[in-house]
């Protein structure tokens, strides 16, 4: 192994309660996260809703109203941002359009003071990580969007930090480059024990990246947790919302017995469901992942008649549209070789494995 990637003791990083304010509007609102060391955590949100900005104070270039900002414990607010141990790679790549690769690599080393041979030396290694070694005195103008993202990964790693922040780092690239990218990012984490904090729109990177996922919404972190429980078990209606595609129906709970919620739905058809803490009476929002959903001949007390629509092949599945009785359009999708024909199937209802949530729904 190369010496410069050789892994670090990883870091904790807390973030705890912190709010920004720009002028009278906040930008980030008590958000508290505390990370372990080594781990991958991805900030999902919205445009607008504080992502960067939360960086961007961990990073030193931005400074909180309130609340502190820890790594392995101990404050870090009063340093400036050339003093915390940090590699930043900012959204929209923002290599120096004026300075060469190598220089732009080595921009993070010299604001730290770091001069002579070792700076090179440290420069080429980290530009052979990324493998750019052959690019050293190219401008970035003269690289591609891909090669550019490297170079600006390159110049966060040079530094040796131990807390990694990436915002929105692929966004620009293609598909494929940005799967490569993805891996490789993994690949340097884990080898170089980095903690590290990617900014993303995207709910498929999110999942398939981190360890565990920051859903946040107007400054407010909704939940913090695995990709799966975000998945199976969103806690609000925006987390729901966000992540995944769902179906939602209106309904009422009829009766909660020993956990047990009978719930009727407006759609016409009576589930039994874990209540989730909610009481007899409360009119509700059931959501159903799509994949949760299969399509039946037979009537039946679970079951709502439906009206099909359109079936339209995605892949390996099937998207079938259909209508409820109350008028909500519904997604139904299974996998396209097992389908049976449509024949008939006028009834929807919940696969044997389907986790659905059940929200309060205040009309
Ligand atoms: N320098 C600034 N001055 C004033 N308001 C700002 C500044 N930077 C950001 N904001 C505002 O703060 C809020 C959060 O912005 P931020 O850039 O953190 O959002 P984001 O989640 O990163 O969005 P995106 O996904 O579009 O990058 C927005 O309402 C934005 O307009
Ligand atoms: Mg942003």
């Amino acid at each position: 192994m190369q010496e410069a990637l050789k892994p670090k003791a990883a870091r904790t990083l807390d973030v705890e309660d912190l709010t920004v304010r720009y002028g009278s509007s906040v930008a980030v609102d008590g958000v508290t996260l505390a990370i372990e060391p080594g781990e991958v955590v991805a900030l999902l949100g919205p445009s607008g809703c504080g992502k960067s900005t939360l960086l961007r104070v961990i990073a030193g270039f931005v400074r909180q109203a309130e609340g502190h900002v820890r790594v392995d414990g101990a404050t870090i607010d009063h340093l400036p941002a050339n003093q915390r141990n940090i590699g930043i790679v900012f959204q929209n790549y923002a290599l120096f359009p004026h300075m060469t690769v190598a220089e732009n690599v080595a921009y993070g080393l010299r604001a730290r003071g770091a001069r002579g041979p070792d700076v090179a030396a440290k420069v080429n290694r980290f530009l052979e990580t990324v493998q750019l070694g052959g690019f050293r005195e190219r401008l970035p103008r003269q690289l591609s969007g891909g090669q550019q993202q490297r170079v600006a990964l390159a110049r966060a790693l040079a530094v040796e930090p131990s807390i990694l922040l990436l915002d929105e780092p692929f966004a620009a690239l293609d598909r494929n480059l940005r799967l490569d990218m993805q891996i490789e990012v993994k690949r340097l984490q884990r080898t170089l024990g980095l903690t590290t904090i990617l900014v993303t729109h995207d709910q498929d990177e999110a999942m398939s990246v981190a360890d565990r996922i920051a859903v946040m919404n107007k400054g407010k972190v909704e939940q913090f947790d695995t990709p799966v429980a975000i998945y199976d078990r969103p806690q609000t209606l925006f987390v729901n919302g966000f992540i995944g595609t769902t179906n939602l129906m209106t309904g009422k709970i009829v009766s909660v017995e020993s956990g047990a919620a009978s719930v009727a739905l407006d759609a016409g058809a009576t589930l039994r469901l874990p209540s989730q803490g909610l009481s007899a009476g409360t009119a509700v929002l059931l959501s159903v992942r799509p994949e949760q959903l299969v399509l039946s001949t037979i009537p039946g007390l679970a079951h709502w008649k439906i009206e099909p629509g359109l079936s339209l092949p995605l892949g390996s599945q099937l998207v079938h549209e259909a209508r409820t009785a109350d008028g909500v359009a519904l997604k139904i999708v299974e996998p396209r070789l097992a389908a049976p024909a449509p024949a008939g199937r006028l009834y929807c209802g919940l696969s044997a494995d389907a986790r659905p949530s059940l929200f309060p729904h205040h009309a």
